[in-house]
């Protein structure tokens, strides 16, 4: 079966959050599993400057704005995986992030961007880009691929499917609907029935309406999203799509993600041999400038800062928790009043907190394998991938009972403790009291150094390869080929 995924970021290369990380891994999940599976990528800066064997599969012209458009044909760095890239220099060759400029403000030709990435998904299903390949399924993934599947549904005949996948709803794609004559789609869509929403253009609405199979990223955001609480406007849309929307549980790179061979890390370590986290612990207070405390409950927090993420919930909790003894180190980047909140909390407490502001890969790994706990209050979380870090790494997870985070985490409750499922810390309420209860409840587990111990355990040894979620896959591939062959 022949697949090709659309995407705006791929781990290395481009990332801005697990999107990156679940493009990158299940890509080469499904193609140890027999597929032959293809990526297709916006050529933005880092993206030209890493593929290897670059050549033109088609020259394109001018479009969406664009004068000169080409499709490449590449590999993966360090891999055989083929990708497409889109080298479109107005277009993709800038600096800032892939979705907004070095202020933070969208790219105001997004709505071109991103719909030239899904025409040209559209494109290479049809046949007509290269005549070498064209794939069964187009795997678009959040708003950014999701014009993939309006594109397919309106360039017949095409055979192939498409499987749409939520990576987070609250990000949708919207535009004025002054600008729909640029998509060059049917005046027909221009309603309700179609991309429409509320008087704006939705490129969500195009992966949730015309894709053959709807996903998202946990079975439990797949319940979440069809009710208004969580479904950001689009709760009817997605129920009216009934049984076609589905929820696969993302997996983890366990390649990069493996305390037994992390190059990060100041002594190795796995379940067999825990005694290395002890010495990543004691590397990461030297490192952060913490006391060195052997009591202390050593909790981190590795997210963007978002309102999403439930930070909020930290701050207001850390004052009690600095006094119950807890010590704390984050690293994220994001919302401005977060950034400044959390400085503030690192100046207050010192030798309790630290705050390192940025993205860094490495040093992600070193928070993740030193720390003791990791939280994840998230307000809502389609999966979560951190949590799923912290579970591998034997770092106990502390979370808000949400979307994926209620799929991958048991609460040490009595009940789970006695059976040996017990994995983290779960609450329900969106507040600092109920996340400092959960916090507490860590801080005193940890003191029983048995319990901890076999909590670590059950952590370490829960099971989130890909190989399970890519089989989902394909058995969702075949589900959406036949009723697209039955149509
Ligand atoms: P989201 O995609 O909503 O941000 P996920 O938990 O799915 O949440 O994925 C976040 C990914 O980004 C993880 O791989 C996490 O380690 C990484 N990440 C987030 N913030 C940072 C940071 N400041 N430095 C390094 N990695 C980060
Ligand atoms: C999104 C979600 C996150 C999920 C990630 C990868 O960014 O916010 O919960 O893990 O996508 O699917």
């Amino acid at each position: 079966m022949k697949v090709l995924h659309v995407a705006a970021e791929v781990f290395p290369l481009v990332k801005t959050g697990g999107l990156a990380d679940v493009v990158a891994a299940l890509p080469a999940a499904l193609a140890a599993q027999g597929a032959d599976v293809r990526l297709l990528l916006p050529g933005f800066p880092a993206v030209l400057e890493s593929v290897q064997g670059a050549r033109t599969v088609i020259e394109i012209g001018a479009c969406f704005g664009a004068l000169h458009v080409r499709l490449l044909l590449a590999r993966m760095p360090g891999t055989q995986l083929p990708v497409y890239v889109i080298d479109a220099p107005y277009l993709f060759r800038r600096g800032g992030s892939p979705y907004q400029d070095g202020r933070g403000e969208e790219w105001p030709d997004n709505l071109q961007r991103f719909a030239l990435l899904g025409w040209l998904a559209a494109h290479l299903a049809g046949g007509d880009a290269d005549p070498d390949w064209a794939p069964d399924i187009v795997h678009a993934h959040d708003w950014h691929a999701a014009m993939a599947c309006a594109y397919v549904a309106e360039h017949p005949p095409t055979p192939a499917a498409t499987v749409f996948t939520v990576h987070n709803l609250a990000y949708q794609g919207l535009f004025p609907m002054h600008d729909w004559p640029s998509l060059g789609l049917a005046t027909r869509l221009m309603s309700p029935a179609g991309l429409e929403y509320h008087g704006q253009l939705s490129f969500m609405k195009a992966g949730l309406k015309f894709a053959d199979q709807v996903t998202t990223v946990s079975p439990n955001y797949a319940r979440e999203i069809a009710t208004y609480e969580f479904g950001c406007g689009l709760d009817g849309v997605i129920r009216g799509r009934g049984e076609a929307v589905t929820g696969v549980l993302n997996g983890i790179d366990d390649a990069v993600w493996n305390p037994a061979t992390d190059p990060a890390l100041a002594e190795l370590y796995d379940a067999e041999r825990p005694a290395g986290k002890q010495t990543c612990r004691r590397a990461l207070q030297a490192e952060l400038g913490l006391d060195r405390d052997d009591s202390a409950l050593l909790l981190t927090v590795v997210s963007r800062l978002t309102s999403q993420k439930g930070l909020d919930l930290v701050l207001a909790a850390l004052p009690a928790l600095v006094q119950s003894g807890v010590q704390l180190t984050v690293q994220g980047e994001g919302e401005p009043a977060l950034q400044a909140a959390f400085q503030m909390a690192m100046s207050s407490h010192p030798g309790r907190v630290h705050v390192h502001l940025g993205y860094d890969e490495a040093r992600a790994h070193r928070l993740i394998a030193g720390a003791d706990a990791i939280a994840v209050p998230s307000r809502f979380e389609p999966c979560g991938l951190t949590q799923l870090y912290g579970l591998r790494y034997g770092t106990l997870p502390i979370v808000r009972r949400v979307g994926g985070l209620a799929d991958t985490v048991t609460d040490a409750s009595p009940k789970a403790l006695a059976e040996g499922t017990a994995t983290g810390f779960t609450f329900d309420a969106a507040t600092p009291v109920a996340f400092e209860k959960a916090v507490l409840r860590a801080a005193e587990m940890r003191a029983d150094a048995a319990a901890w111990r076999g909590m670590m355990r059950t952590a370490m040894a829960r099971q989130s390869s890909w190989a399970g979620p890519a089989k989902a896959y394909l058995d969702l591939y075949r589900k959406a080929l036949k009723a697209r062959q039955e149509r």
